[in-house]
Formats: structure tokens, C-alpha cells, sequence
């Protein structure tokens, strides 16, 4: 069977790797609608050789068409899916509107691919920090039951859209030539201040909640997490954003219920679907975000047993974010569902 396949916010960072996702894993489409904003109405975006014209979103959109990916927002997902919905379309939607609705699966397709038999039209495809960390994660908490995790990330600009790798070209460019770098977008295109990320580290993606101190990209790593593997893990998130172009990387801890045994602990992340293991430190083998942009892996190095706990075990994780963690991750689930006969 082949579907007929809508992409929302198609011009977008994320939507343009759903593009190519579609394409590079054989997503069987018999037709492809590129939704954007008024804006890129007509547009004409080439792939492959062919030629797709950008339509503008409205609510008449999803008419015939089985299945949509969503990447232009949680306040477009919000207004436009239940028209999706109604209109028999099964919705696979990147953004963070639906993710803790208890009606809506959450789903990394290696990690809780079952989750998916519930789903009532929309399907939630997680954070990207939170997809890439549950990833590589996961035989490690089947094995020996994770309890806790600390993490600090250090996340891409691409992470805020096309806008967030604009603003870290240019201001690396105002810098070099002796000018004050100029923000408008980052930390957070919607919050009061912005700062510079060229040369700089920012510890704020996302809002503040000001209630417990935490973001809301760290309280998405929190809250996503428990739900993905459907239990009361622990989780203790900083996340900050650096001047990489692509690619999140992530320092993890974390604490088991079983003690940890080495051997295992590498027979299991080098037997991990999805994952690779790239770590040799005799021969300065680790993962870095330039070395991986444009795949679809989770790329683990650095693993090491804390030296004083048996239960403690640290890793270095990188993965191109705009794919495992957004358009590659959404493209799967579609890809899962065919495969479990829910498409
Ligand atoms: P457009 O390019 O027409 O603005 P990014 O991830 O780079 O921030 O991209 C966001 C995506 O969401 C873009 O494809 C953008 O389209 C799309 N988008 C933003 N606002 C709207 C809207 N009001 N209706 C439909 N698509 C939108």
C-alpha cells in the first residue's frame, strides 16, 4: 500500500529533514503536500528531481491525505490537527502540544513501540534531547532497571529552527569583524531577553518555569522520560545551548538499581538498535556533533563506571537532533505503525 503523506511546516529545519527522511527510508508515498505558512505559498522545493509547490496550511488541508508529519509549532499543531483528525488523517506531530496528554502515545519505536496501538489519531514524537538520551538508554534500564539520571546538554541552534542557525552565522561574522554580536532570537525566540550565542554558552532553552526553577526543555527531559519508559525514573536535567550548527551532545549519569558489569554494559550498547558505540579513548575515539550531521544514529563514547558507585555509570551521548531526535524518529513511527498494520 501506498499512503498519501502531508508534511506541516515543510520549509522549516525539521520539516526539510522530514523531506528527506520520507525519501532516504523508502516511506511508501503515492502523493506529498508540503504545508507552510501563507508566506511560502507557491514556493517550489526540488528533491530527488522532483518538483513539490508549497500550499498554505488552512483548516481544509488534510482532506484524502492518510497520514501527516507536524513540525511548524505546538500552536499550529494545537489549532489545526483536530481538523486533521476528524478528517481520518493519523497525525505524527514533533512538537510539544500533545506530548503529555494521556490519550496521546509518546513514542520511541525501539524503546515502546506498543505504546502505539492506543493511539486515538495523533501520535506525540518526543523532545530531541529526550529521544536521544531514552535511545541510547534503553538496554541499559531493561537490564540492570535505571533508577536515576543526571544530564547536561549541550544543545545546536538548529534546535531553534532555520532562525537559530541564521543567528549563529551572522554573529560569528559580526564578532569577526570587531562588532557587537546582535540577538534576536536565542535563548528563547517568545522570552523578554536575548543573548548572544556566538563564543557563548547559554544555560536556558526554552522558558522558565518559574516555579521550580527548572526550563521547560529540562522539565520535557523530566516528564518524557517516565512517560517513554512508562516508569518513575529520576531525572535531574541542565540544558544549555552551544554554538554548534547541528547536532545535540549530552553528558549522562546514571544510577541502577543492579550493580553494574562493565562487559555487559558494552555488549548491550554495542547490541542496541539504533545505537552505535564509538568509543576507543586508547585511540581518542569519542563522539562529536560535526562527525555525525545528516545520520540517524545515536552515537555513544566515554562510557565509564563512576569510581565510587557500583550502581554510577557516566556516557557521552551525540546525535544529529534534527534527525534521531525530529524528522527521523517521526518517519520511523510512521514506518512502525505500517509495519504493526495500524496504517
Ligand atoms: P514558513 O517557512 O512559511 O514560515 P523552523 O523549524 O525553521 O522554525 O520552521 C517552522 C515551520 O513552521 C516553517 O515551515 C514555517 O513555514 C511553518 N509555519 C510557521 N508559522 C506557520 C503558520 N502560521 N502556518 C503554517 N505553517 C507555519
Amino acid at each position: 500500500k501506498k499512503y498519501k503523506v502531508a508534511i506541516v511546516g515543510a520549509t522549516g529545519a525539521v520539516g526539510r529533514e522530514m523531506l528527506r527522511c520520507i525519501f532516504q527510508f523508502n516511506f511508501p508515498f503515492e502523493s506529498l503536500k508540503l504545508l507552510a505558512s501563507a508566506r511560502s505559498a507557491g514556493k517550489v522545493i526540488e528533491f530527488e528531481g522532483q518538483e513539490f509547490v508549497v500550499e498554505e496550511l488552512t483548516e481544509n488541508s488534510f482532506e484524502g491525505v492518510d497520514v501527516a508529519f507536524w513540525s511548524a509549532g505546538g500552536s499550529i499543531s494545537e489549532k489545526y490537527m483536530p481538523y486533521a483528525v476528524k478528517a481520518g488523517c493519523i497525525n505524527i506531530d514533533n512538537t510539544s502540544h500533545f506530548r503529555m496528554d494521556p490519550e496521546v502515545p509518546l513514542v520511541v519505536p525501539e524503546v515502546n513501540a506498543e505504546a502505539l496501538k492506543d493511539h486515538k489519531g495523533i501520535i506525540a514524537n518526543p523532545n530531541c534531547t529526550t529521544i536521544i538520551m531514552a535511545s541510547a538508554l534503553n538496554r541499559l534500564n531493561e537490564y540492570f532497571d535505571i533508577e536515576r539520571i543526571v544530564v547536561s546538554t549541550y544543545q545546536a541552534v538548529s534546535g531553534a529552527g532555520v532562525a537559530g542557525m541564521e543567528e549563529l552565522y551572522r554573529q560569528s561574522q559580526e564578532v569577526l569583524d570587531g562588532k557587537e554580536p546582535v540577538a534576536k532570537t536565542l535563548p528563547c525566540a517568545s522570552d523578554k531577553k536575548h543573548y548572544p550565542i556566538a563564543f557563548n554558552c547559554i544555560p536556558q532553552v526554552d522558558k522558565f518555569d518559574l516555579d521550580n526553577a527548572f526550563t521547560k526543555e529540562e522539565m520535557k527531559m523530566v516528564n518524557e522520560t517516565k512517560k517513554i519508559f512508562n516508569k518513575d525514573i529520576k531525572v535531574n536535567a541542565t540544558c544549555v545551548r552551544v554554538p554548534v550548527l547541528r547536532g545535540h551532545s549530552e553528558s549522562v549519569y546514571i544510577e541502577t538499581k543492579k550493580p553494574l558489569d562493565m562487559d555487559k554494559v558494552f555488549e548491550l550498547l554495542s547490541d542496541s538498535h539504533g545505537v552505535d558505540l564509538y568509543d576507543d579513548i586508547e585511540n581518542q575515539i569519542y563522539p562529536m556533533a560535526t562527525l555525525f550531521i545528516g545520520d540517524e544514529l545515536v552515537h555513544v563514547g566515554r562510557v565509564r563506571k563512576d569510581l565510587d558507585n557500583d550502581h554510577g555509570l557516566s556516557m557521552w551521548i551525540v546525535s544529529d537532533q534534527l534527525m534521531k531526535g525530529a524528522a527521523y524518529n517521526s518517519v520511523d513511527i510512521g514506518l512502525k505503525m505500517i509495519e504493526m498494520g495500524l496504517l
